[in-house]
């Protein structure tokens, strides 16, 4: 696991943890988040030599080989789309559908959506919540049964039973996030956490 440890990413998480962050700057702020959390996400993608004419003269750059398919878990993981679709000339979003069901925090599917050629692009699981690590576990391996090769999951709050779960269970998978938490509540909640990040970014509570 990577925790991203930057000044400005506690800052950012600060604020979303505030309980009274209303829905505005709780998308604000989760957009800023993702824009410094992919610069190390991103680190090692593949570039291909290009060719490029400046008014002085010719010169020698980079174009993504592949680009990544950004792949949020519906409904949190859409806050982190645009901090990495800005900054990715070319990105492609595949949507995952997947909910917690509240009884049994098992994980239900519910709707996928992927490019055709897509098993040499690096793949972006984002999900600002990593709990229990029942929906990251599960959509990785649907990822993987979809002909994923290269996956990375980025989440911003992480508790210390779901990153063990997805480290022992996917253990090629690097987990980033912007805050490593304190423990699981008995409702599978993350504690201190910032509540239910669906509800927080889409004023559903
Ligand atoms: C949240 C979150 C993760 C999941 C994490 O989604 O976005 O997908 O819970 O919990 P886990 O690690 O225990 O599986 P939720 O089920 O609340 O759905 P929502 O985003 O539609 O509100
Ligand atoms: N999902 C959330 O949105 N928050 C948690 O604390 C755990 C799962």
């Amino acid at each position: 696991m990577i925790v991203v440890d930057h000044p400005l990413v506690h800052v950012h998480v600060t604020i979303i943890r505030d309980q009274d962050t209303g829905v505005d700057q709780f998308r604000h702020h989760l957009t800023q988040l993702a824009r410094l959390l992919a610069f190390p996400v991103l680190q090692d993608l593949a570039c291909e030599a290009v060719t490029v004419s400046t008014p002085m003269a010719e010169t020698t750059g980079c174009r993504l080989a592949y680009e990544p398919i950004l792949v949020p878990v519906l409904r949190a993981g859409l806050g982190l789309v645009d901090g990495f679709r800005d900054l990715i000339p070319g990105s492609i979003v595949s949507h995952l559908g997947m909910y917690r069901d509240h009884r049994t925090l098992k994980p239900i599917r519910y709707y996928s959506n992927f490019p055709e050629n897509r098993q040499n692009h690096p793949f972006v699981l984002l999900d600002p919540m990593l709990a229990t690590g029942g929906s990251a576990v599960d959509a990785l391996n649907f990822l993987k049964e979809e002909g994923a090769r290269q996956i990375r999951l980025v989440s911003i709050i992480a508790a210390p039973e779901g990153v063990r779960q997805v480290e022992t269970l996917h253990p090629d998978v690097p987990v980033y996030t912007a805050a490593l938490d304190d423990h699981l509540d008995d409702r599978g909640y993350i504690v201190p956490g910032l509540g239910d990040a669906g509800d927080r970014q889409f004023g559903t509570l």
